[in-house]
């Protein structure tokens, strides 16, 4: 096989800080020799600049304190010199509103890591939900050589002798025990056992469908996205991760020599077999962009329509990511996709996807489905649209009850979350089985940030009847985890005028989702005059970073990705901006 060019020591990037004779260089080098490292030790080598998203306060990435120990050892052992650079770490269970809100800022603090400092190359480390966009939406914009190291999914949860998934059993046991079905002991059993070790959530929820997702992108070593984080094949290949980025950058194999329009409707198609997050619409519409790459909502519809799922997890199936690692992962689930992708695609070690999952097997077919027995034979994401949302909204009908497929209701509006939060539960609400629920306001710029409010709950008199499934339309997201027949994403959002700002108390509201179709029932002169009289919102920041938020900001539809980010190369690698000195 013919080997790529290399580069040479003096074309490194790096070169320029540390390899030329002035001033500056002297002290690039002298600060180096203050952190104990000898000339020797890196001049001529690849600098890798490790980012990493470790905090005290992400569980998701507790390994990573021992795993960028693994990295940096593959990199000293492949000839580079690795610089660990922290970055934000989006903590998906603390932070408030959402992390959605911090997406962006990530991908802004990774793309100027890379474009300030003196890397060549850099390994990505990240996994809890938005921290995988965001890295690699950075990586993309800056293009210089970039692997991305999956922090790989927590263990299974465990509760009386049964597997909890993480999300997906809380919205269930919540709703057991307002329903009155568990007490306050067996809810705190529950706490103590769906979270058990390190790694990201472990259902087929947004970080597992994001790094598989990356995987299929080609941006990771092939099989690294479905390790458990606490294996010690996790920690093999982190070391094999920071051995192969040494070499990318001697080839100069970067992210637009990876990422195509092909190479992104596999990774759609993919995300589309695992039954995977509804997330995952924003993020890789983001992410193609970013790399020049017209993806839209449509081509989510029109893939689904010949894409089976095929991934038995949860939420939309039985089993959790551990039991998918187990019975072949990623690479024996690609292969049972076969011919719906296209396996010529380049990927970061050099290979093709299909070189990548040749010779992969299925030791589980009731986790990995053949294709002559999938979980869903199609269709398991579906974009609408309509009146109600002209820019587009979704469903994912493999995850709600089928009798919801066409539904006419009238409608209960909540102007916001919090008056949601204070009235849902109201005995005297207004609500039964048929009802539309409504939510406003949980857009990008309404809440902001579209946090995943879009699993609405369904009203305490109803789940005492039994009720675990209602028609709800919002423009929140929803939680990878989460399951219903939630409609979200509704574009344009409520906050700056589009139709679901206009939906009044007891209006009719239809969803079918065979006709792909979601209609407010409401003659045209009347919504005419709703919106005459409609105002836009005060907004939620007038400083800051939510100011930069603000006006920057895009819908759905486009990825919320900032305007001023989403295309144009920024390193001069790149055939960007100029390196600035
Ligand atoms: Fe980090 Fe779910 S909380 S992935």
């Amino acid at each position: 096989m013919n080997q790529p060019p290399r580069k040479k020591p003096e074309e490194l990037r790096s070169h320029r800080w540390y390899g030329v004779k002035d001033m500056r260089s002297f002290g690039h080098r002298s600060r180096t020799a203050q952190m104990g490292f000898h000339r020797s030790d890196y001049a001529g080598k690849p600098v890798i600049a490790i980012i990493n998203t470790w905090s005290d306060i992400n569980p998701c990435h507790t390994h990573f304190k021992q795993r960028v120990e693994e990295v940096k050892r593959g990199i000293w052992q492949a000839g580079g010199f690795p610089v660990e650079m922290p970055a934000i770490s989006l903590s998906e269970p603390f932070q408030k509103p959402t992390t959605m809100l911090y997406r962006n800022l990530l991908a802004m603090e990774c793309e100027e890591l890379l474009r300030s400092y003196p890397a060549d190359g850099c390994v990505l480390m990240g996994g809890c939900d938005k921290t995988t966009p965001a890295l690699v939406m950075g990586a993309i914009s800056m293009d210089l050589p970039a692997i991305f190291l999956p922090a790989g999914p927590m263990l299974r949860g465990d509760y009386k002798g049964q597997f909890l998934g993480s999300g997906s059993d809380t919205w269930k046991y919540w709703a057991e025990l307002r329903a009155g079905n568990i007490d306050e002991q067996d809810w705190q059993e529950v706490e103590n056992g769906i979270a058990r070790s390190p790694g990201h959530c472990m259902t087929m929820g947004t970080a597992s469908t994001m790094t598989s997702a990356t995987e299929v992108l080609g941006l990771t070593l092939p099989g690294a996205a479905s390790i458990p984080a606490p294996d010690s094949r996790h920690a093999q290949m982190a070391t094999l991760t920071g051995k192969r980025i040494v070499d990318m950058v001697w080839e100069d194999l970067k992210p637009s020599d990876i990422l195509t329009p092909a190479s992104f409707d596999n990774a759609v198609t993919a995300v589309l077999g695992l039954g995977g997050s509804t997330n995952a619409i924003v993020h890789l519409i983001a992410m193609a962009r970013r790399a020049g790459i017209a993806l839209d909502i449509h081509r989510f519809d029109a893939l689904a329509r010949k894409t089976p799922v095929l991934a038995n997890l949860r939420p939309s199936g039985k089993y959790l990511m551990e039991d998918f690692f187990y019975a072949g992962g990623l690479r024996a689930f690609l292969g049972q996709l076969g011919d719906l992708l296209d396996l010529s695609q380049r990927t970061c070690n050099g290979q093709t996807l299909g070189e990548g999952i040749a010779n992969a097997k299925v030791y589980n077919d009731d986790v990995i489905r053949p294709r002559t027995n999938p979980l869903v034979a199609n269709s398991g994401l579906a974009v609408l649209t309509g009146n109600l949302a002209p820019g587009g909204a979704i469903i994912k009908p493999a995850a709600m009850e089928p009798r919801l497929r066409k539904h006419r209701g009238p409608a209960v509006v909540f102007k916001d979350y919090n008056e949601m939060a204070a009235r849902i539960d109201d005995p005297a609400l207004a609500v039964t089985k048929d009802s539309v629920i409504v939510l406003q306001s949980a857009g990008p710029q309404g809440a902001p940030g579209m946090p995943e409010w879009g699993q609405l709950p369904i009203p305490q008199k109803l789940l005492k009847q039994g009720v675990r499934d209602m028609v709800r339309v919002s423009d929140a997201r929803m939680s990878g985890t989460s399951y219903g027949a939630c409609v979200l994403h509704v574009t344009p959002e409520s906050h700056v005028g589009g139709p679901l700002a206009l939906v009044r108390e007891g209006d009719l509201i239809e969803l079918d989702v065979d006709a792909r179709s979601i209609n407010l029932l409401v003659a045209g002169d009347e919504l005419a005059r709703r919106k005459a009289a409609w105002r836009e919102p005060a907004p939620k920041f007038t400083r800051g970073y939510g100011l930069l938020y603000l006006k920057h900001i895009q819908q759905a539809d486009t990825g919320c990705d900032f305007d001023f980010l989403e295309t144009g190369k920024s390193s001069v690698a790149a055939g960007g901006e100029p390196e600035i000195h």
